[in-house]
């Protein structure tokens, strides 16, 4: 039977020290248990790998026929590249994207110096090293702060929206100090946020567009989807509606997201899946904010994790979304499999037509 192996990290709390968000990256039990059993639905055998420092040693023992991958790595600006560069050196295939997609996607500078490279829009950007560097004249406040490679909103809290040169040096200081990285500092866009996953490889499919909604938000809160928005104020106990799926857009403004999403897929040579985060600018443009090739997915709908959401908008269910990316993939590495429970790219795109009919 083949066998297929999961790679993750799992997340814990931090030690004493370390920021209250250091694993925010990384999955809980309940997300790999589902895919598991989705994997195992489908009639692999399945196996479970922490990504850590052992993680080789296993690999290379153990040599499954293909690895579900969605492990965040341990540390670096690399780390998502860990696993990925194991299993291509012992010649394991694997789910999504290769090291060097997944290192430039992790950096959202490198990242826009694609986009930019490609004519894909992104908003002005500087890459601080250090808090007191020279202000580019061209960046005019309000400018957001993040970290320069972290990703679900990792350092990116409520205050990272900064109106003038006092804000802006305070929150570099900080960041820089508490992430040990240099900071990107970005023009702020103020429109409408709205994200969109695609998944496939010859033939590219965006799913439904998903909305993160700021009225639901504290009335003090600055319009992102920060950190509190993602962790603290959306609980499981106590859930706050942040996503609206499919968003109700206009055809042409859809049309147009989508075909940025897709030439963003292919200029960063995207495999498998990704979800392409944006938002809109002046006169409704959208702008690429980053890339998502490790998306989250996090299956309980409560979570409002975006890639499910935008899967069960459709009327699928979570099992149908691991076996189709599997699916996917396997393909691309040529291994054959009779699935019985993935959608084919014709039928993957009947229900996306289907959901955004209903939502206008
Ligand atoms: N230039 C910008 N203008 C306006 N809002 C922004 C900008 N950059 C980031 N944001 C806000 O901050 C949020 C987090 O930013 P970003 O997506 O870059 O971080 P991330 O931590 O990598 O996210 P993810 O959880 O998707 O990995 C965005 O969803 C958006 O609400
Ligand atoms: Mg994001």
């Amino acid at each position: 039977m083949t066998l297929v192996a999961i790679t993750y990290n799992l997340k814990k709390k931090p030690a004493e020290g370390l920021p209250g968000d250091f694993y925010s990256e990384f999955d809980e039990k309940s997300t790999i248990s589902a895919i598991e059993s989705a994997i195992r639905k489908a009639g692999f055998k399945t196996a479970r790998i922490e990504a850590d420092e052992k993680a080789y040693i296993k690999l290379k023992k153990m040599r499954p026929d293909f690895v579900f991958n969605i492990a965040e790595g341990l540390r670096g600006r690399s780390r998502e590249s860990q696993i990925p560069a194991m299993l291509e050196l012992l010649e394991i295939p694997y789910l999504a994207s290769d090291p060097t997609t997944l290192s430039i996607g992790l950096n959202k500078a490198m990242t826009k110096d694609m986009l930019i490279q490609n004519r894909i829009p992104t908003a002005a950007f500087q890459v601080f090293y250090k808090a007191d560097e020279k202000l580019l004249r061209k960046l005019h406040f309000p400018l957001i702060v993040k970290p320069l490679y972290e990703g679900s909103s990792k350092g990116i809290k409520n205050d990272c929206v900064v109106k003038n040169d006092a804000e802006l040096r305070k929150k570099l200081s900080e960041i820089i100090a508490a992430y040990e990285q240099p900071a990107l500092v970005e023009e702020f866009l103020s429109g409408r946020e709205l994200t969109v996953a695609v998944i496939g490889n010859d033939e590219p499919i965006a799913l439904p567009i998903l909305e993160i909604v700021f009225d639901s938000l504290p009335p003090e809160a600055n319009p992102i989807y920060s950190y509190e928005a993602k962790w603290v104020w959306d609980t499981k106990e106590n859930p706050i509606n942040v996503v609206s799926c499919p968003a109700r857009i206009s055809p042409y403004l859809k049309r147009r997201i989508e075909k940025i999403a897709i030439q963003t897929y292919r200029a960063l040579n995207v495999r498998d899946w990704c979800r392409i985060d944006m938002r809109l600018g002046k006169h409704n443009r959208p702008y690429v904010l980053e890339i998502n090739p490790l998306p989250g997915i996090g299956p309980d709908p409560i979570e409002h994790s975006n890639l499910p959401a935008m899967w069960y908008s459709m009327g699928l269910k979570y099992e149908q979304l691991i076996n189709t990316v599997l699916y996917y993939a396997m393909k691309r590495a040529g291994i054959n499999h009779n699935f019985k429970d993935s959608l084919a790219v014709k039928d993957l795109k009947k229900y996306v037509r289907r959901a955004n009919r209903k939502a206008r």
